[in-house]
Order: structure tokens, then C-alpha cells, then sequence
């Protein structure tokens, strides 16, 4: 693979946005409001917090429906097929909108549409899109858009650079819980994943424009921050200085932001350093999302996971020791091609053995260009079906007796909402991750409140007030 240099977005280039989404806001036959429809991980949500930070510079509003606005965007993810058909579906449903409302613009960006051979697809099968973008494209919404505003024909800019644009406007959808990329890309090419192609090589945000985003969140009273990036642990690789991860979390835990948390974590660079800081840190909630994908040898090795089933253990055998009670997550997929029953076993028995208190099961989708959708013995549909029932049924059962733990445990909790079951009680994440319900009142929404734990209702924990 050919050495490739992360492309750093110059402050004159984003001063010559902000001159485009300026003429934008002067126009007048631009679209008054806009609606981001965003699909896949935290990475798509916090770039949807971006386009809307600049779609706020353009002079739009956020319309509460896609149908009441003027402007559409889809923010797509391809992780799996069937992200990739909810996503084209819903734009092919948006041609009949448009019927009705003939000056709407119609966007699609995001992952789906950095794979090769997209733009021509757009081209031939979707001529109703305006305007479509890649993922590294996404600090030229301006631009974009005012080239989309003054001509007939659809504009396409996909290219496959590793940008890092810094200071783009963001307009947050929490006050009181906020995302910082720390890293782009990934270079785990894991063989079935789509990831590193649609998203480019692996690159670091430079330590100081991080800590000092940070610092700015407090200012603004923020209570929590989720750093985030496709693998968070190999944090500062190509910095120099030789910046890691763990010296990064030492840095944020000072600021004092109450409650710091991370994702995503790739066990092969979980390094002791890291598992030792969390230890001793304050701030650092005692959390880890730590992607297991399977629990057999060879089919690891195949997936280009590069630890073993031994190794992935240790690792947490370590954080547990150094982080009593941390609250443990995960990613499984299952249907791997030439996965057998017993291998499949192997999978059953390591989240019997780790005990996460939730996990994400996945059927394994083939991707184009990956190098999994390439191997031989496909598993049949109705076989990784039979498989997922069977891996959530040991799941669920594992994760009732993990989350008992916290039974009688007191919790600080960060009240997210109203609880979807009843007017009267609210609910919001513990320090370890899981989500308590106790009696309160929307005047507890963004505050971080003591909770004891008291029962487990139907999988889910709830409290009282102390
Ligand atoms: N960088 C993160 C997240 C990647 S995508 C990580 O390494 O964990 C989130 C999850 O989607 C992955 O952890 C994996 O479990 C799942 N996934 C990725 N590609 C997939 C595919 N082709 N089929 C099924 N699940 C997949
Ligand atoms: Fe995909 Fe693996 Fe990178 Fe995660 S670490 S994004 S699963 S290639
Ligand atoms: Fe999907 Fe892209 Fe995230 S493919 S999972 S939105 S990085």
C-alpha cells in the first residue's frame, strides 16, 4: 500500500467556506431550512453535528421534519448492506417528495458514497440527487452547495485524501454531553470491513486542538465527553513527540470535565500503559468498549484481528483488575465465512466467560472490495440466523447476571431524558455505561444525579434518589 500523508485543511481554505456560506445566507432562492438524516456510528453523528454547524452559518434552520424542509441531507453509512439499502431507500422515497415540493435539494454524503464506482451509480441510477459528497469532502458543504444553487446539473465531489479540517462550526445536539474526534480513518483493514476504504488512512488530531476543544466544553459547562475514533488506543501513530493515547487521557483528566469516556478500542493496542491510567485517573468513567468480533482462534486470524482468544482475555483480565467493576462492552458478528458450529461455540462460550453487560451482534454482511467477501464458504442465511438468536439468547442471559452487580451499588447519573415508560421517572447512563430509570422531572435533564440502585426490571436497572 502506497504511503499516503494526512492533508491538514488550511485556514484560508475554511475562511474561503465561510466567504461561500456567507453568499449562501445573502441568496435569495437558497432553501430557508434544512434536516440531516443521519445513519451509522458516532463518527456520522458527530460529522451531522458539522454539516448542521454549517448549514447554521448559511443562514438556515433546522427544520423538525425532512418533509418541512427545503434542504435534505443523508448522512449514509455501508458498514453493513442493510445500512447501505435503509439509507438508498429512504432517498428514492424523498423522488416522490419532490414532486410535491419541486425546489427541494436533495444531498447524500457519508461513507456510502466514498466507495468506488458510487459516483457513477449516483449518476445513472439516482439522477434526482443535487448533490453527494465523501466523507473527506465534508468541509466544502459551502462551496458545494453554492455550486449546487447555481447550476441544473448534479455535483459530485469525492476524493480520497485524508483530510483533518480543524475549527469547522458544530452545532451540538446535547449541551451537556459532547463528541471530540480524536482520529480518522483506520488502518486495521480487519477483512470484512469497509471502514478503512471509505474512510482512509489512520490520522491523529494534533494533542493541543484537542485539549484545547476540551477546554472550551468545560467553559460551556459540559459534563461529558466521548472521544471518538475508529481505534482511539493507537491514538497519536504519525504525531511527533510520540504523543499515545494514554498521555492524551492523562491531559483531558486534568481539564476536569466530570465524566470522560471513548470509543472505539481495538484490543491488539490496549496497551498496559492505557489500562494503569485508567486506574488512577478521576475522570475517566469506568466503561470500555472492547470489540471482541469472535471468540475462535482461527476465524480471528482470518478476520485479520491480530490478538487471539487468549490474548483478548488478558486484556480483560487486566482492566478488571485495575478497574474493579468497569463495565464492559462489545461487538460480535457471526456467520464469518467458513465459520463452523464448534467455531460458533467458541463464540458462545467467551460471552459466557467475559460477561458484557450489553454486546452488538452483527450477521456478517460481505462488502465489496473487502477481502472477506472474496473467501469461500459464504454461511447460509438461515444458519447465521439460527446463530444470532442463539449468541443474543447467551447474551441476554450473561448480561442479566452482570448488570446484578450493580444491585444495591450507588451511581452518579447522567439524566439523558424523560423514561420512555412513564412521565415520572427519568433516565441516563451510570459511570460504568448501563442506564438507570429512577422517579425525577424533566428539571433533572443534563444534571449528574446520586442513585441507588435498587432492582432490575426487565433488563434494564432502575433506582431512587439518595
Ligand atoms: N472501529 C470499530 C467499529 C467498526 S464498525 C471497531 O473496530 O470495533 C462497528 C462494528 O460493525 C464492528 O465492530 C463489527 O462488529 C461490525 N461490522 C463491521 N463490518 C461488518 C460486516 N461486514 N458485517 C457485519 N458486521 C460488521
Ligand atoms: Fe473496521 Fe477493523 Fe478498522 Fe474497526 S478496526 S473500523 S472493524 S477495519
Ligand atoms: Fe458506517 Fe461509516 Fe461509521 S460505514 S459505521 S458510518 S465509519
Amino acid at each position: 500500500m502506497a504511503e499516503r500523508k494526512p492533508v491538514h485543511i488550511t485556514p484560508e481554505e475554511l475562511a474561503e467556506q465561510r466567504r461561500y456560506a456567507a453568499m449562501i445566507s445573502a441568496m435569495a432562492n437558497r432553501p430557508e431550512s434544512y434536516h440531516v438524516v443521519t445513519y451509522g456510528c458516532q463518527m456520522n453523528a458527530h460529522d451531522s453535528e458539522k454539516l448542521a454547524g454549517m448549514l447554521r452559518d448559511m443562514g438556515m434552520t433546522e427544520a423538525a421534519t425532512r418533509e418541512e424542509a427545503g434542504f435534505v441531507i443523508f448522512n449514509t453509512c455501508c458498514v453493513r448492506d442493510n445500512a447501505e439499502r435503509r439509507a438508498l431507500g429512504n432517498v428514492t422515497w424523498l423522488k416522490e417528495v419532490r414532486k410535491r415540493n419541486p425546489k427541494l435539494i436533495i444531498a447524500v454524503c457519508g461513507c456510502m458514497i466514498q466507495q468506488p464506482g458510487m459516483a457513477e451509480k449516483i449518476l445513472r441510477q439516482y439522477r434526482f440527487v443535487d448533490l453527494a459528497f465523501g466523507t473527506s469532502n465534508l468541509y466544502k458543504l459551502p462551496q458545494l452547495l453554492y455550486q449546487t444553487l447555481n447550476s441544473d446539473r448534479t455535483v459530485i465531489e469525492v476524493e480520497d485524501v485524508d483530510t483533518i479540517a480543524e475549527d469547522l462550526p458544530v452545532k451540538r445536539l446535547r449541551n451537556d454531553a459532547a463528541y471530540i474526534t480524536i482520529m480518522y480513518g483506520c488502518d486495521n483493514f480487519c477483512s470484512y470491513c469497509i471502514v478503512p476504504y471509505v474512510r482512509g488512512r489512520e490520522r491523529s488530531r494534533d494533542m493541543e486542538a484537542i485539549l484545547k476543544e476540551a477546554r472550551e466544553l468545560k467553559e460551556a459547562g459540559v459534563k461529558e465527553i466521548m472521544l471518538l475514533g475508529q481505534n482511539v488506543n493507537s491514538y497519536g501513530k504519525g504525531l511527533e513527540g510520540g504523543v499515545t493515547f494514554a498521555n492524551l487521557l492523562r491531559e483531558l483528566d486534568e481539564i476536569g470535565i466530570p465524566r470522560i469516556r471513548f470509543m472505539t478500542s481495538h484490543p491488539k493496542d490496549l496497551s498496559d500503559e492505557l489500562i494503569e491510567v485508567m486506574g488512577k485517573s478521576r475522570h475517566i468513567l469506568p466503561q470500555f468498549h472492547l470489540p471482541v468480533q469472535h471468540g475462535n482462534d482461527e476465524i480471528l486470524r482470518r478476520m485479520n484481528r491480530r490478538y487471539t482468544r487468549a490474548q483478548y482475555l488478558d486484556r480483560v483480565r487486566k482492566l478488571r483488575e485495575s478497574v474493579p467493576g468497569i463495565g464492559l462492552t462489545t461487538d460480535i458478528i457471526v456467520g464469518f465465512p467458513g465459520e463452523t458450529e464448534e467455531q460458533f461455540r467458541d463464540t458462545l462460550s467467551i460471552v459466557k466467560e467475559v460477561g458484557y453487560d450489553s454486546a452488538f451482534t452483527f450477521i456478517y454482511s460481505p462488502r465489496t472490495g473487502t477481502v472477506a467477501a472474496r473467501m469461500d464458504g459464504q454461511i447460509p442465511e438461515d444458519i447465521a440466523t439460527d446463530r444470532i438468536k442463539r449468541l443474543i439468547a447467551a447474551q441476554e442471559e450473561g448480561q442479566r447476571k452482570a448488570m446484578s452487580r450493580f444491585i444495591g451499588m450507588e451511581e452518579e447519573v447522567l439524566v439523558e431524558g424523560l423514561s420512555r415508560r412513564s412521565d415520572a421517572d427519568v433516565s441516563g447512563h451510570g459511570r460504568h455505561g448501563v442506564s438507570i430509570t429512577f422517579p425525577g422531572t424533566e428539571a433533572d435533564i443534563g444534571q449528574i444525579i446520586r442513585v441507588r440502585v435498587t432492582a432490575m426490571k426487565n433488563n434494564t436497572l432502575v433506582g431512587e434518589r439518595i
